[in-house]
């Protein structure tokens, strides 16, 4: 079990260092674990936010389990050299396409919802967000149009190749869960939508067991606070999938507590939460580590096969919160240390 860590930037470290306390105390046999510079932190020490080194590591494991980058201070780099390049180009490089963002509202977290409680109960959704393709990774530039005005450029698009794979995770995935799948899409405005409509339509006739709705990414938004109970599986892009993914840690009660899990074919994976760097609170033992301790349960099942493992560290993470266990993102007073303690103890 060759798992690379890569802690990055703000409170990546801190709440890295809690999910691998909880990888450990599993006591796996095979575990091993191997750390690398991402994000600010290597640019750095190395002038690259994902040096060669960083890759090969990445290249050798299993699984990566990620932190978060992100560091106001790189924000005037040339935009190769920014924070953000390192996770991008971990899932450009190793081909993680398809990012599994769960949104479920624990047992007693239902009041810290920033909906009413009867809608946040029934919250059990998963987005299926693209990640290799669209507006983040078409050409872009800045450039200076002829009457002297200033423009900033990026292209958007989806091949059908990208699309029909990515579809065919969603309907996977509604299919080991209740069967429903919607694509969220802005087929009314974009050309790319279109072919994503066409595209999902066309791959739900090896499904005829899930049922498929599209909607418009701009009702989808309003849906999720509306009535988010109303949604089993979303599958969408990567641009609107960033966006309802941040949009629905809040219908749970905070981004401290929602996993991803960025898969390639196979079983690497690349595993982090959704949330950033967090430069607000870095470095205070503010940051809510269950995020990341939950995105290392994904990394045990996803990659490693071991749901019981998984299984037991939600399990522990869901006592946790059911005893009152809260840091300040839930009204408590819990640094991530004692979060950490807490998670262990019930483990
Ligand atoms: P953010 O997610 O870092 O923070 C948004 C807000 O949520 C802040 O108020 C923060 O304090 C709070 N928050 C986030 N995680 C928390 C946690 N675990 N516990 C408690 N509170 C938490 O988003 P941002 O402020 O827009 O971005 C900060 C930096 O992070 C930027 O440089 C951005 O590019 C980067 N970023 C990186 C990733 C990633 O590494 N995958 C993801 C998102 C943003
Ligand atoms: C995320 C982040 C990243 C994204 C950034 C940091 C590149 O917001 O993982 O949600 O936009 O994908
Ligand atoms: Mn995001």
């Amino acid at each position: 079990m060759k798992i690379a860590v890569f802690a990055g930037d703000g409170i990546g470290p801190e709440v890295t260092r809690e999910a691998v306390r909880v990888l450990e105390a599993l006591a796996l046999p095979g575990l091993e674990l191997s750390e690398g510079d991402v994000g600010g932190a290597a640019w750095r020490k190395h002038g690259h936010p994902l040096p060669p080194k960083t890759l090969e590591i990445a290249r050798a494991a299993d699984a990566i389990l990620f932190g978060a980058v992100g560091d106001f201070d790189c924000d005037k780099l040339e935009r190769h050299l920014r924070p953000e390049q390192a996770i991008l180009g971990l899932r450009k490089e190793l081909g993680l396409f398809a990012n599994l963002r769960p949104a479920t509202v624990f047992a007693g977290l239902e009041d810290f919802s920033a909906l009413r409680p009867e809608i946040a109960g029934a919250i059990d959704l998963l987005i299926v967000r693209e990640l290799n393709g669209d507006v983040y990774f078409g050409e872009k530039g800045m450039r200076t149009l002829d009457d002297g005005r200033r423009q900033g450029w990026d292209m958007m698009s989806y091949a059908e190749d990208e699309v029909r794979r990515i579809a065919h995770v969603g309907f996977k995935a509604a299919q080991g869960r209740a069967g429903r799948l919607c694509s969220v899409d802005k087929a009314n405005v974009l050309e790319t939508s279109q072919l994503w409509r066409d595209v999902v339509i066309e791959v739900a006739a090896e499904y005829p067991d899930v049922e498929l709705s599209h909607m418009y990414v701009d009702n989808a938004a309003m849906q999720l606070v509306k009535g988010p109970g109303q949604f089993d599986v979303i599958v969408t892009g990567n641009l609107f999938g960033d966006i309802l993914s941040d949009l629905a840690s809040m219908c749970v009660g905070s981004i401290g507590l929602l996993a991803s899990a960025s898969m390639a074919t196979g079983t690497m994976g690349l595993y982090e939460p959704i949330h950033g760097s967090a430069p607000d609170i870095a470095g205070q033992d503010k940051a809510n580590p269950m995020a990341t301790i939950l995105s290392a349960a994904m990394l045990l099942r996803h990659s490693f096969g071991l749901e019981a493992a998984a299984a037991r560290v939600e399990g522990a993470v869901a006592k946790a919160l059911a005893d009152g266990i809260r840091g300040g993102d839930l009204g408590g007073t819990l640094g991530t240390r004692a979060i950490g303690d807490a998670v262990l103890e019930r483990l």
